[in-house]
């Protein structure tokens, strides 16, 4: 199958990788409800079609995170790209480079900031994780400052896992070593195990150096898991502010409060998330959040918005109602577990095009155009 669309490299990723890592990047948590209202509430808008508009040379740059970027979209953190593809972030990022929009890498990667930051000059953000460890968060913040990391993310909607059935079911959660049942499902899938074999025994890279964390990367995930600090608040998100020179954005927003609370502290931006529906089952999708998000914190604050982003459609909704930029989550792991690098070009490439015709086809000239129109052109059915 030649893949056309997102959902393609879905079904392709289903196929190419084991099923623990396929349930694990697909699933949300409990009934899912959160995780289908995400695309289910973007099907309900509608976009306004004009026609017979004086042609226009088409432009997709636009400003977000205080800068301009070729696409109004970016690569957010998925963590253990480097167990859906050999040197998964690696391939990630060199897809985000080739594409000029940035790459966010997760707290629970394969790669290190270091590592990337070796193979890459493009633009790099982290995602923290704060942990209980103030120590192994401050080596992390220098981590990120040796990068020349631009933006820092700190997810705040993950004080505790929600619980994700499939994973229970596979045994994803409870897993912190190969077993000999594991392996032999993993072997199922000979293709994805070459691939990742070459690259080495994974690791979270991050924590590597540190034994209390166990060997290899389930068990060290396992253990990072346990050190999320549970008790996170503003008072933390004011020291950070403190703490981190660069660009701060909060990550897991979708009450108006809070994120005027964010700007208020001094943070860059939020993004707008209830993590692709793995968290808190029941919480409003991203998209029906983001618009009295902006009425609340102005035209200026910078919103980002994730969830269930698939197609270049619901990259002009978000915008159409006041997000500044995308991120993508699931779509582009879905293209690098079908095929590696490409995979995620591919994906960054269809969603181009599906702005650009949809654009057109609504007599939108640019995002900066579909941006002043606002919520005039993207209305409920
Ligand atoms: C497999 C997987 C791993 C993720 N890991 C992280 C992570 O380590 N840190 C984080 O802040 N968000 C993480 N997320 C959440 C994404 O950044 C993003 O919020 C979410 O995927 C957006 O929804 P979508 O995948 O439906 O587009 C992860 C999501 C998935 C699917």
């Amino acid at each position: 199958m030649t893949p056309v669309n997102v959902h393609d490299f879905r079904d392709l990723a289903r196929r190419r990788l084991p099923k623990i890592f396929f349930d694990y990047i697909d699933g949300g948590s409990f009934d899912e409800l959160t995780m289908r209202a995400n695309r289910a509430d973007f099907a309900a808008l509608e976009l306004r079609q004009n026609v017979l508009v004086e042609p226009r040379p088409q432009d997709l740059s636009t400003d977000f995170l205080g800068a301009r970027h070729p696409l109004p979209f970016m690569l957010g953190p998925v963590g253990f790209l480097g167990l859906y593809a050999g040197k998964g972030e690696e391939k990630a990022v060199h897809a985000a480079r080739a594409a000029g929009i940035p790459f966010c890498l997760s707290t629970f990667s394969i790669a290190s900031l270091a590592d990337l930051r070796a193979v890459t000059d493009g633009v790099l953000h982290f995602q923290l994780y704060v942990l209980d460890d103030r120590s192994l968060c401050e080596e992390f913040l220098q981590a990120a400052e040796h990068a020349g990391v631009d933006t820092l993310f700190v997810t705040v909607d993950t004080a505790i896992t929600g619980i994700r059935e499939r994973d229970v079911r596979n045994g994803f959660r409870s897993l912190t070593r190969l077993t000999p049942g594991l392996l032999a499902r993993l072997a199922m899938k000979p293709r994805w195990l070459a691939d990742v074999a070459l690259a080495g025994m994974p690791s979270v890279r991050a924590v590597g150096h540190r034994p209390e964390f166990g060997r290899g990367a389930l068990e060290q995930a396992a253990n990072l898991s346990r050190r999320i600090d549970k008790t996170l608040s503003w008072t933390d998100i004011a020291w950070l502010r403190e703490r981190w020179t660069g660009k701060l954005v909060v990550k897991g927003v979708l009450a108006a409060e809070d994120a005027v609370r964010a700007r208020d502290i001094g943070c860059d931006g939020v993004v707008i998330s209830n993590h692709g529906g793995r968290q808190l089952d029941g919480a409003s999708s991203t998209i029906r959040a983001l618009p009295a998000i902006r009425a609340a914190v102005g035209p200026d604050f910078c919103l980002m918005l994730d969830g269930g982003i698939r197609r270049g459609s619901d990259i002009i909704k978000a915008i159409g109602l006041g997000a500044d930029g995308v991120m993508l989550g699931r779509a582009y792991a879905y293209g690098l577990s079908a095929a590696g690098q490409q995979g995620v070009t591919d994906v960054i490439g269809i969603l181009a095009r599906e702005i650009s015709i949809s654009l057109a086809l609504m007599g939108i000239a640019s995002i900066d155009e579909l941006k002043d129109h606002g919520a005039e052109v993207v209305r409920p059915r």
